[in-house]
């Protein structure tokens, strides 16, 4: 078909929701998911030379350097599976540079979407964030516990959502996050992140859903 897919950009605080949001969007509509801290974490756990660069700065609750990020998810926007089903990237991009920088590679969103969720929510949901390595499914302790006993067993901690660490993340979030919107401001859209998750994708279906039929009446038109 002649229809462009999909190109969504998902931004917010440190545990404002994006991974869970982008788990019911690709379950949907089938985009390709690229979050930089999914790529940077597996990089470090297979201890690649991106990997040995970035854990410092990711374990203390850091950015990892722009050249090192835009390297990353450039190499991995060009692979054809995005280009084919279209993209949602997560954590991505996270500075003035990193938008610039897709900006003059012309890698523009059709939409971005930032959950907002007050700064006290926000510590006690990374407290109690837990992940399955096995399934890449994030949990939490009280908001989304594990279905069985054996995947309770082998959850995992990120070695950043300290109390302490989420305290400096979101610090260095808000540094960014005006910067970068100046780049996305005519495509910005805010939703209250902190509603039940199903509620939250409502709205976000919706906004996708339209941005599609507006997509394929444009590609119908002669
Ligand atoms: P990254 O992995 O991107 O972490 P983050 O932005 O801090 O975001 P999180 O993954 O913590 O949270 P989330 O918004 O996905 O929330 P989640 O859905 O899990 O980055 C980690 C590190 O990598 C960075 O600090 C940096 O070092 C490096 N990095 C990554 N990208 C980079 C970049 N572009 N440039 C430079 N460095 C980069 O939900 C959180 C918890 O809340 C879960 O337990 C979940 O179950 C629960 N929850 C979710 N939704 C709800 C809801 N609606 N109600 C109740 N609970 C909910």
């Amino acid at each position: 078909s002649t229809n462009e897919p999909l190109k969504v950009m998902i931004s917010g605080a440190p545990a404002s929701g994006k991974g869970t949001q982008c788990e019911l969007i690709v379950q949907k509509f089938g985009l390709v998911h690229i979050s930089t801290g999914d790529l940077l974490r597996a990089e470090v756990s297979s201890g690649t030379e991106i990997g040995n660069k970035a854990k410092e700065f990711m374990n203390s609750g850091r950015l990892v350097p722009d050249e090192i990020v835009t390297a990353m998810g450039t190499v991995r926007l060009s692979r054809q599976d995005a280009k084919e089903k279209g993209w949602l990237l997560d954590g991505y991009p996270r500075t003035f540079a990193q938008a610039q920088s897709l900006e003059e590679l012309n890698i523009r969103p059709d939409i971005y979407i930032v959950l907002d969720v007050p700064d006290e929510i926000l510590i006690d949901r990374c407290v109690g964030r837990r992940l399955d390595p096995v399934t890449g499914k994030i949990y939490h302790l009280k908001n989304f516990p594990p279905e069985s006993d054996e995947i309770k067993a082998r959850l995992v901690t990120r070695a950043d959502d300290t109390e302490e660490k989420v305290k400096s993340r979101l610090e260095i979030y808000k540094q960014n996050a005006a910067a970068i919107s100046s780049t996305y401001s005519s495509i910005t859209n805010k939703i209250d992140g902190n509603r039940p998750k199903e509620i939250i994708f409502k709205d976000i279906d919706s906004l996708l859903f339209q941005l599609l039929k507006d997509k394929t009446a444009k590609s119908v038109k002669p």
